[in-house]
């Protein structure tokens, strides 16, 4: 089926009214912060083309439209899917259902809002609009939507290894467990993605919803952030929205979940929360466990004080193939990003440089990541490492 045929791409005003539609949406940033509920009440009403126009005048008002988004048809939809095929089931979501598809000669994941209510409309164009003003290669590609009739379906890039989630901790039967290295790559990739929202992303972003099932996985192992139903646009400067608080329990931080403060630095707990996971291989919350061990964070607390304890912490099923400096440093990264008072954790940039060393060093050079460390003693992100060695060695 030809693309150009089966697929309407998003239309282009004026840059001169872009721009004037883009200056103003920042004079209101700079008194605070947008929400998304204008959006979704002006488009909620509207049918069909009229639609489609009032999105894409709306996504223009908070900036630049970096994506050719697509607007399909359901029938498309169901003819991709083979009619929403149980076979082409690749999982389910508190969104709704996602199946793979193949539409506009690629292999793409749909994911179809089977909720009711304003929160699951709302999250719908958030998404759609914020997809539309980001692009970097750690983040998931939206390769079109679909609002026909009562229909709401997002069409993404397909990402064939699935979600870190799948191949950290629901692990099946015979499924190889990541290797340390990879465990690094994902971890970089992902923290690249957030390094991008937060510095570079124009409006800025906060994401909201940071956590394993929402890294996925291409088939290199490359990770890219999915879901940015959530997000919301970060007020100009280091400012702090007081929000709702959605999240995820146990990825959001402390300031979030008990007062709703929400900033850039709520994203980067989330990220020890997910590193943590990564290195340990252990779910955030998993009340399977015995009652000490079900929250993550309080059981690794008193063994990250601990040098001797720290390969305790290690995932056993890496069965000890690490460089000991790196699982030093990547706990010590991870140490960092979970402090409790937000001002004190690093930035995310800081994180991608330490994130960049820890990857590059392969598993089998075994002190490599510490060597790696004080070539690079300029390292900015190291300096608070650096001051986590010193601490631990006192106590
Ligand atoms: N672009 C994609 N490519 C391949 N698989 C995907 C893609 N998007 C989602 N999936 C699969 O679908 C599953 C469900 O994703 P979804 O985002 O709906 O739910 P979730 O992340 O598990 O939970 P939540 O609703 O809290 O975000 C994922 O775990 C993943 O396996
Ligand atoms: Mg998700």
């Amino acid at each position: 089926m030809s693309c150009l045929n089966c697929c309407k791409t998003a239309e282009v005003e004026s840059p001169s009214y872009r721009e004037a539609l883009a200056e103003s949406a920042k004079r209101r940033m700079s008194r605070g912060y947008i929400t998304f509920k204008s959006l979704a009440a002006a488009v909620s009403l509207k049918t069909g083309s009229s639609k489609h126009r009032q999105i894409n005048e709306q996504i223009k008002k908070y900036g630049e439209v970096k994506n050719d988004i697509k607007v399909f048809t359901y029938n498309q939809i169901a003819e991709a899917t083979e009619n929403f095929n149980s076979d082409n089931l690749l999982g389910e979501g508190g969104f709704g259902s996602v199946y793979k598809g193949y539409i506009c000669d690629q292999h793409v994941a749909m994911k179809q809002l089977n909720r009711q209510g304003a929160q699951g409309t709302r999250e719908f164009y958030a998404e759609v609009l914020m997809l539309s003003l980001v692009k970097h290669p750690n983040l998931v590609q939206l390769v079109g939507y679909c609002t026909e009739d009562e229909h709401r379906v997002l069409v993404y890039e397909y990402m064939a290894k699935g979600s870190l989630e799948n191949h950290l901790l629901d692990l099946g039967e015979g499924k190889k467990p990541l290797d340390w290295h990879t465990r690094m790559k994902i971890a970089e990739g992902a923290a690249r993605g957030l390094e991008y929202l937060h510095s570079s992303a124009d409006p800025p972003v906060i994401y909201r919803d940071f956590k394993s099932s929402n890294i996925l996985l291409d088939e290199d192992f490359n990770a890219k952030l999915s879901d940015f139903g959530l997000a919301k646009i970060a007020p100009n400067g280091q400012g702090t929205i007081t929000s709702r608080v959605m999240g995820t329990f146990g990825y959001c931080a402390p300031e979030y979940a008990s007062g709703g403060q929400l900033t850039t630095k709520s994203d980067v707990y989330s990220f020890g929360v997910v590193f943590l996971e990564i290195i340990t291989g252990r779910r955030v919350i998993d009340t399977t466990r015995d009652i000490e061990e079900q929250n993550l964070i309080e059981w690794a607390q008193p063994l990250l004080k601990d040098k001797k304890q720290f390969s305790l912490i290690a995932d056993p099923l890496l069965n000890g193939q690490f460089p000991a400096k790196g699982l030093f440093q990547a706990l010590a990264v991870a140490a960092m990003c979970l402090q409790e008072d937000p001002e004190k954790r690093p930035d995310m940039d800081d994180v991608v440089t330490a994130l960049a060393i820890l990857s590059a060093t392969k598993t089998d050079e075994k002190d490599g990541a510490g060597e790696a460390v004080k070539t690079g003693g300029h390292v900015e992100s190291f300096r608070a490492a650096e001051s986590f060695n010193k601490e631990e060695q006192r106590g």
